[in-house]
């Protein structure tokens, strides 16, 4: 689902506050109604009260009645009076039974009391005859609802501060954790830790978080393939620099001692513009894989391009047989002349370079419905089929010795160095093509040599 995150926020917190307030609500209703009534010991007392007047009025007279009232009021600090309800009707009216027996002038002792009320209520106690009642206002030490304030500060204060201190850490952990696990991660993934990925640690979630976790992977992957791919690079540098290094040394042991200083210093020459080739080509290769650029400033003819590229190269290897197959024309746009150029030169000198003498080599471009496809085809010995992928990697060699028993006389400097094949993809990708190598075989099933096939837009 989109947006999975705002919409659990969204149902937690609508359905939290509606849960709190309806909790709330509930709390001080019932909190209020229980506390509104007399406590049971008063209403026995108020009882008792009322027992007590109808005993000495019985007894002792209405006199007797009075005092005892007055040391009533006294003792209780508050109103008493003694009243009969004799309830007649009159100007030819009649009153029903059930308001005569209903009637009263205060309220009863188990009746609930209104607590926000500023003034006690009156309180009627029957006698038994029910026709007299003792009225006695509420003394305030009955009065309940003491703690009224008390419970509506914890009901409507620190109640709903503390649930919504719970409701907001959970919110805050559930929003918390993937962000610590994405801050552990980064903090890692600088520190060094090239492989820390935080994908693996959020498999529950399936959200907002999952979409920011696998897009830090996504970069966090291409940082760190980036930085395997330099060290490896560097690494393979210094390895192959220290060859013609160590041959620069015995070259210039050789001018100083005088032995056969010119050859040295040809030696020196050669070397020099050995080291210079392979920088430049390994920089060129950082380039490319850095920046990934587009190269499309140019429109050429690649046949045009290619007729040049083979001439050069049938100079150079005149021993061995270059034929073309190329249509009348072959236009291309918003391409490099320059990185193609260089990436079918590297690729048909290896052709020829792995061809025996006399042996064929050709270059056969088409055009196709969506793309030109090129093909170079020589009869050398092709590549193990478990190399095949491995050839475009920098420095790979399937022949590793190749390097070091390089001839002063060939003409291409960083041939043998693995970095031909390696540099050509990066520059057929970089206009917009693919490239790749399968081995052909003959009739006896045998190798019978390679193929590059590029495919490039128009
Ligand atoms: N036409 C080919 N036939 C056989 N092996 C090849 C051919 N082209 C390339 N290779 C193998 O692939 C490796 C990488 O090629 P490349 O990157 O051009 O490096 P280099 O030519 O400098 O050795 C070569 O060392 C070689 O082993
Ligand atoms: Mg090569």
């Amino acid at each position: 689902m989109k947006n999975k995150l705002f919409w659990r926020l969204c149902a937690f917190i609508g359905v939290g506050t509606v849960l709190l307030f309806l909790a709330l609500s509930w709390l001080t209703d019932h909190t209020e109604t229980s506390m509104s009534f007399i406590a049971q010991e008063h209403q026995q007392q108020l009882l008792e009260y009322g027992k007590q007047a109808e005993l000495i009025l019985q007894q002792e007279g209405e006199a007797a009645l009075a005092i005892w009232l007055q040391e009533l009021q006294r003792k209780e600090n508050t109103w008493v009076a003694v009243v009969k309800s004799n309830i007649t009707a009159f100007a030819g009216t009649v009153l029903p039974s059930k308001y005569i027996d209903r009637f009263q002038l205060g309220r009863s002792v188990e009746w609930k009391i209104h607590l926000y009320f500023e003034e006690n209520p009156t309180m009627e106690i029957p006698f038994s005859d029910a026709s007299s009642h003792l009225l006695i206002r509420l003394p305030q030490r009955m009065r309940p609802g003491a703690f009224l304030i008390y419970a509506k500060v914890l009901l409507q204060i620190a109640l709903p501060l503390i649930l919504l201190s719970i409701f907001s850490f959970v919110l805050y952990q559930h929003v918390m954790t993937p962000l610590r696990r994405l801050e552990n991660v980064t903090k890692a993934f600088s520190a060094g830790k090239l492989e820390a990925r935080i994908t693996p640690s959020l498999p529950e979630r399936n959200d907002e978080f999952t979409r920011l976790a696998t897009t830090f992977d996504h970069m966090a992957e291409r940082i760190s393939q980036l930085i395997y791919n330099q060290r490896q690079l560097l690494a393979d540098l210094s390895h192959e620099l220290r060859t013609p290094l160590t041959r620069i040394d015995m070259a210039v042991d050789f001018v100083d001692q005088q032995i056969n200083p010119k050859q040295a210093l040809e030696r020196l020459r050669y070397e020099a513009s050995t080291m210079r080739s392979l920088v430049e080509d390994s920089l060129t290769l950082v380039w490319l894989n850095t920046e990934s650029p587009q190269l499309n400033t140019d429109n050429f003819d690649l046949v045009e391009l290619i007729q040049v590229i083979c001439e050069d190269a049938r100079f150079e290897y005149p021993d061995r047989e270059l034929i073309t197959q190329l249509p009348e024309q072959g236009l291309v746009k918003q391409s490099s002349q320059l990185a193609l150029g260089q990436a079918i030169e590297n690729i048909i000198r290896n052709a020829l370079r792995y061809t025996p003498e006399k042996q064929q080599v050709a270059v056969i471009l088409s055009r196709q419905a969506q793309h030109y496809h090129l093909l170079i085809k020589d009869q050398g010995s092709g590549v193990p089929e478990e190399m095949l992928a491995d050839i475009f990697k920098p420095f790979f060699r399937v022949d590793k010795t190749r390097a070091s028993e390089q001839p002063l006389a060939n003409s291409s400097n960083t041939n043998g160095f693995g970095l031909g094949l390696a540099l050509a993809q990066r520059q057929v990708e970089a206009v917009g093509g693919t490239i790749r190598a399968v081995n052909y075989h003959s009739d006896l099933d045998k190798c019978a040599g390679l193929q590059i096939i590029i495919e490039l837009p128009f």
